[in-house]
């Protein structure tokens, strides 16, 4: 009988990646800011077939010092940062408020691409952060107005009673204030491009700048 470990290790070691063609990067060629990359790369991705390449990890810092990373939805990304939102009174809301730096990750495997974002991040007002939620959908109000997120939860039974009200009052009062949504930007000081290689000679394209500086761009080694 095989155990659940050797069933965990066999799976783990037979897994490979990036069997099929991959995309190439001229980086000669890369554009002189990130952003427009970005939206390139991330356009190419989705038409590729890459599932949910709106999701990204956010990885953030405590007030100890030590990191945490979740997955979020990418609300935009246009001159002022990368966009997306969550509860003020999260966790990663509380780090965001002691530490404004942060980090995003995207990982595309249809087209072995990873993009990496640093920067600082701004919490938007009451009206930026209610019109974030303005264009979503019934049950994104409904979870916005039930709050509480990271919270220890006493039980499945209160979280269902919960968002039942919320469920009914989202769509009874689609203009219901959410105090605790909050959109974020964050506004990009490094930004790095890696396109994956079968043989591991990846490519590396990093663009950095300081809040006064423009865009310069390196390549790294893999
Ligand atoms: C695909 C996916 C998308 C998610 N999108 C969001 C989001 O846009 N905003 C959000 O607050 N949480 C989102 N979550 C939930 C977060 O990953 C996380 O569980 C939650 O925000 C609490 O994180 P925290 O305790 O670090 O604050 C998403 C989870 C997944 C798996």
């Amino acid at each position: 009988m095989t155990s659940n470990l050797d069933d965990f290790r066999t799976t783990l070691h037979s897994l490979r990646v990036w069997d099929g063609p991959l995309p190439s990067f001229d980086t000669a060629t890369a554009p002189a800011e990130p952003l427009e990359l970005f939206r390139e790369w991330f356009t190419h991705a989705a038409k590729a077939g890459q599932p949910e390449p709106h999701t990204m990890s956010l990885a953030t810092v405590d007030a100890d010092g030590r990191p945490d990373v979740r997955t979020l939805m990418l609300h935009d990304a246009d001159e002022r940062g990368w966009h997306f939102a969550s509860h003020s009174t999260s966790a990663k809301g509380r780090q965001l408020a002691g530490q404004p730096e942060a980090a995003l990750g995207f990982y595309w495997p249809s087209v072995a691409r990873q993009i990496r974002v640093r920067g600082r991040v701004t919490a938007g007002g009451a009206a930026e952060s209610r019109a974030d939620l303005a264009v979503r959908s019934r049950g994104a109000l409904a979870a916005a107005l039930t709050g509480r997120q990271s919270e220890v939860l006493s039980s499945p039974e209160e979280l269902a009673r919960v968002s039942a009200e919320s469920w009914e009052r989202a769509g009874a009062e689609p203009h219901a204030p959410a105090p605790t949504w909050t959109a974020y930007v964050l506004f990009p000081t490094e930004v790095e491009f890696f396109q994956g290689d079968a043989t591991r000679r990846h490519t590396r394209l990093q663009y950095t700048r300081t809040p006064t500086t423009p865009w310069t761009r390196h390549l790294l080694w893999p």
